[in-house]
């Protein structure tokens, strides 16, 4: 596997490798790599000839410094298993290279109205972080295609009107979630729970599937979350949102929408924990 921390080194490979007619498949992590990365990777290398990772814990989405301290980095054993996925290259930018000036100083790239609900609601200034920094990657990679994980489905739909609205020629997939044997979704985050909270937090996975149980047998979209929430209320979850939203760009449903997604985040111990489900009714 190459590896390059510098947009140069970056781009002369890049260069070297289009000059010989290679595509490329992109996916951008901040590392602490799990199944849910692996999969990602497993995906890209299906649609181009040669796959780049990213590993940039990128300060610019985080609006709680200490979480941006904490957010765990382990790029040795994370080379350690890209390597033996077969990756081509992998780039570790530093923040001083991302982002030279600093953050104040930095040009941004801002989605509007999805980034403001939500996650966005619960993070300011989040997506406008993500979609920076994500501009910037594909500016520097140039990929032919790129793969987000469904687990962060607001996140994915931001960066699929990003690349819609800035005309980027880059097919974006998004690849299903990996979840634990109980339907806890794979996520770094997961690493703050201690085994107690690892036992309960499946239980916001098994509420979403209630929701959509309810909502396909003919309950109200509103009774069903109402329903569910009061359920989680009564566990060590803390609910940050609850909703049920149109699947394709997250407005809100009509009694006439098939295709739905629930999208949830709660609190559990030191750890806030995203989600979401996809159905059809
Ligand atoms: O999903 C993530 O890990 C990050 O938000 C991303 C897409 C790598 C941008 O920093």
């Amino acid at each position: 596997m190459l590896l390059a921390s510098s947009p140069l080194e970056l781009r002369r490979q890049i260069k070297a490798w289009k000059q010989a007619g290679e595509t490329i498949a992109f996916v951008p992590t901040m590392g602490n790599l799990h199944s849910g990365h692996i999969s990602l990777v497993t995906e890209a290398k299906k649609h181009a000839s040669k796959v780049v990772v990213s590993i940039f814990v990128n300060p610019l989405q985080f609006n709680n410094p200490d979480d941006l301290t904490n957010y765990p980095r382990t790029l040795e054993e994370d080379s350690a298993q890209l390597i033996s996925e077969g990756v081509d290259l992998l780039f570790t930018p530093t923040p001083d290279i991302m982002y030279p000036k600093g953050l104040e100083a930095q040009t941004f790239v801002e989605v509007p109205n999805i980034t403001d609900v939500f996650c966005g609601e619960s993070r300011p200034g989040h997506f406008r972080g993500v979609s920076t920094i994500v501009n910037k990657l594909f500016n520097l990679v140039a990929p032919d295609v790129a793969c987000f994980g469904m687990k962060d489905y607001q996140q994915l739909q931001v960066i699929k009107l990003m690349v819609e609205d800035l005309s980027l020629d880059i097919k974006v997939i998004g690849v299903e979630t990996v979840r634990t044997e109980h339907g806890l979704a794979k996520s770094s985050r997961n690493g703050y729970l201690s085994q107690q909270e690892l036992d309960v937090a499946p239980l916001l996975y098994r509420t979403m599937k209630l929701i959509e149980t309810h909502v396909c047998s003919g309950v109200e979209i509103d009774d069903a979350v109402e329903q569910a929430k009061a359920f989680l209320a009564s566990t060590p979850l803390t609910t940050d949102y609850l909703h049920v939203q149109r699947a394709d760009n997250l407005s809100s449903p009509n009694n006439d929408d098939k295709k739905l997604v629930i999208l949830a985040a709660a609190y559990l111990g030191s750890a806030r924990l995203i989600d979401n489900l996809v159905f059809e009714r």
